[in-house]
């Protein structure tokens, strides 16, 4: 087992089994056993519906969204001392401190490359590697999911890039700097690997909240624009 978890693969030979998400919400359903198409069919189910429910169930679904993707995440978990990365980092509010556990997972797509106005196609992917960082605290109440992109391209230029794919903290614990402490954690990680750029998709939870979380990536030093598809973009260039 290495530091960031087990690093065999748990795909089962049996026939996948439907999970009801309602079993999931209630902690009646042994996701810990539950094999790695399992719960990928779960996470899909609930990312339709967290578009649908009642706004005061978002964060349950969300917190067992994020539960799933670090439960898949240990099945691709890999160690790359190539990269300047802790198991853990610490967060503090006003209020709290959060241990959070990063887990690391190989992903094979470069497509967000493309908000830097690099294409995926134009990636040596012999030569690149790309990993999903799942960051999160043991009970779920704050994460940040980055996309780590260390790339040669066909010209043999290299491009080391942070994409921050999703980051959430609990209604309970907002407005208290966590989310500005993951931002950072975010920037650590790109600083300590010599990334060029952080950037990220801006998409509010709640629309009417568009603004503040724009205010939120400014204050952190990004810039925003909106490009002509609507697509809301933070950007962060690092001296690098
Ligand atoms: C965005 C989010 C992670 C911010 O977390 P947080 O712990 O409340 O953030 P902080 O306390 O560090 O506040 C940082 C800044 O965020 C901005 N902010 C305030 N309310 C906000 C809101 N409802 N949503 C987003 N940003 C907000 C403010 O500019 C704030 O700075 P200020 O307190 O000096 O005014 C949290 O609101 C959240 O999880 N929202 C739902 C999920 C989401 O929309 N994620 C963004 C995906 S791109």
């Amino acid at each position: 087992m290495s530091e960031f978890g087990r690093t065999e693969r748990h795909e089962s030979s049996r026939e996948p089994k439907e999970i009801p998400i309602q079993d999931a919400l209630e902690g009646r359903a042994d996701l810990e056993s539950a094999s790695e198409t399992e719960l990928a069919q779960l996470a899909e189910k609930i990312e339709l519906m967290i578009l649908e429910v009642d706004p005061t169930l978002k964060p349950a679904y969300r917190q067992l969204l994020q539960k799933i993707r670090c439960l898949g995440a240990q099945y691709g978990a890999q160690y790359d001392d190539t990269l300047a990365l802790a198991s853990e980092y610490t967060v503090r509010s006003k209020s709290t401190e959060k241990t959070l556990r990063l887990q690391l997972q190989p992903i094979a797509n470069y497509a967000e490359l493309g908000h830097l106005g690099i294409e995926a196609r134009t990636v040596d992917r012999s030569k690149s590697k790309a990993y999903l960082l799942c960051i999160t605290d043991e009970e779920k109440g704050c994460w940040i999911n980055l996309k780590f992109f260390k790339a040669v391209l066909a010209d043999g230029s290299e491009v080391s890039v942070v994409y921050i794919a999703d980051r959430y903290v609990i209604p309970q614990l907002r407005g208290e700097g966590l989310g500005s402490a993951l931002l950072q954690v975010a920037e650590g990680i790109a600083r300590g690997n010599q990334c060029s750029a952080i950037t990220g998709v801006l998409v509010p939870e709640n629309p009417g909240e568009a603004q503040a979380l724009q205010r939120g990536m400014e204050k952190a030093g990004f810039s925003v624009t909106k490009k002509e598809t609507g697509e809301v973009i933070a950007k962060k260039m690092l001296p690098y």
